[in-house]
């Protein structure tokens, strides 16, 4: 390890940590590494493209299980059931929102099932790694850790695993300045979200093709951002700001629409998400034209990856319809959130 990744793998409290470009290409490289690409690898339904792709980038056959209402991470029965049905290799829970999946279940229910089954927790949307195989991170763009430099990483317990992660890390091209990454991404952006803009039915297979030709947008090495010690010395304060700004919303946007996700005891805030019961599309173009950015991020991954039966994911496709979220980094000082607030319960109460 260089003594960058040293000081990672510290931070995290984690022996072993494999310095990567971005934390999809940490996925990659560790499913490459495993070698399990006669088995499938499973994701929870409600989740970003990204760990998907990199997924089918390494070879593997990705399939789902349905997620839970309340915090929309991996729901436990769904995986058991899911279990019986595929032969799976891998489990990928995914902390989303920065709430906490179940990992302790999630591993004992995947190890009951087949002992060498491979759990890699992803962390891109959280702040500390758990009890898995392996975990991900990502400080890129929008990250709780965002560098400005990109990077992500791959930790471990485990010596041998380490070394086949960071043998596979010498096949990738290494991009020698991140403004590269940056002119890729805003290219791949601007093809995304012109594909958002046509009607719904042309969308899911240029989609899909679209991450199928973006392997380099997102696959590569980098050199260390060593900002990312200093922003990780900061963890604590940065997860107290993220939460007290959720707070802001949970004790004042309330309205018989508005169903927030109830808070875990770790979570540390990505995004502040909740689901709009009312019509949820509606309420959201109206939020946008008041100046509120806004996102209805996840659709339900199943839907562009696997034909897998819309009856498993009752819970995904709900969240698909109605989940809303809201920024609490940065860029949202508490008193533009209260007035925020303000507007988004006068909206509310239009769609009542
Ligand atoms: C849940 C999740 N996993 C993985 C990734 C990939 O991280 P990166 O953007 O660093 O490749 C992201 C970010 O898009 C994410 O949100």
């Amino acid at each position: 390890m260089t003594r960058f990744e040293e000081e990672l793998a510290n931070e995290f409290g984690k022996a072993y940590c494999c310095f990567t470009g971005s934390g999809s290409t940490a996925i990659y490289l560790l499913l490459n590494a495993i070698d399990k690409r006669s088995q499938k690898v499973l994701f929870p339904a409600t989740t970003c493209m990204a760990p998907i792709n990199s997924a089918i980038y390494a070879g593997y056959e990705p399939i789902f299980c349905d997620v839970n209402l309340d915090d929309q991470t991996m729901n436990v029965d769904s995986l058991e059931r899911m279990l019986d049905a595929y032969d799976v290799g891998v489990v990928v829970p995914i902390h989303l929102y920065g709430h906490v999946a179940d990992i302790a279940s999630i591993t004992r229910v995947a190890k009951n099932k087949t002992a060498d089954i491979f759990v890699l927790e992803d962390c891109a949307q959280y702040v500390r790694c758990g009890t898995a195989d392996a975990s991900i991170l990502s400080f890129g763009h929008t990250k709780i850790f965002e560098s400005g430099g990109g990077g992500g990483a791959l930790l471990t317990n485990d010596e041998t695993l380490y070394e086949k992660v960071t043998a596979e890390k010498n096949n990738l091209h290494t991009v020698r300045d991140y403004t590269e990454v940056k002119v890729r991404f805003e290219n791949y952006r601007k093809k995304y979200y012109s594909i958002k803009n046509l009607p719904k039915e042309e969308q899911n297979q240029r989609l899909l093709s679209l991450q199928m030709e973006s392997k380099d947008t997102f696959i590569y090495n980098l050199g260390e951002p060593l900002q990312i010690l200093s922003i990780l010395k900061n963890k604590k304060k940065i997860a107290e700001r993220r939460n007290a700004k959720a707070d802001l919303y949970r004790s004042h946007l309330k309205h018989p629409l508005i169903s927030p996700s109830p808070v875990g005891k770790d979570d540390v805030c990505w995004r502040y998400s909740f689901l709009f019961l009312g019509n949820r599309d509606s309420f959201v173009e109206k939020v946008r034209k008041s100046g509120i950015d806004i996102s209805t991020w996840y659709e339900a991954m199943y839907k562009f990856y696997s034909d897998q039966d819309d009856a498993l994911f009752g819970n995904a496709n709900l969240i698909e319809r109605h989940v809303v979220n809201l920024w609490v980094d940065e860029s949202k000082t508490k008193s533009e959130i209260r007035k925020d607030i303000d507007k988004l319960v006068s909206i509310a109460q239009e769609s009542l």
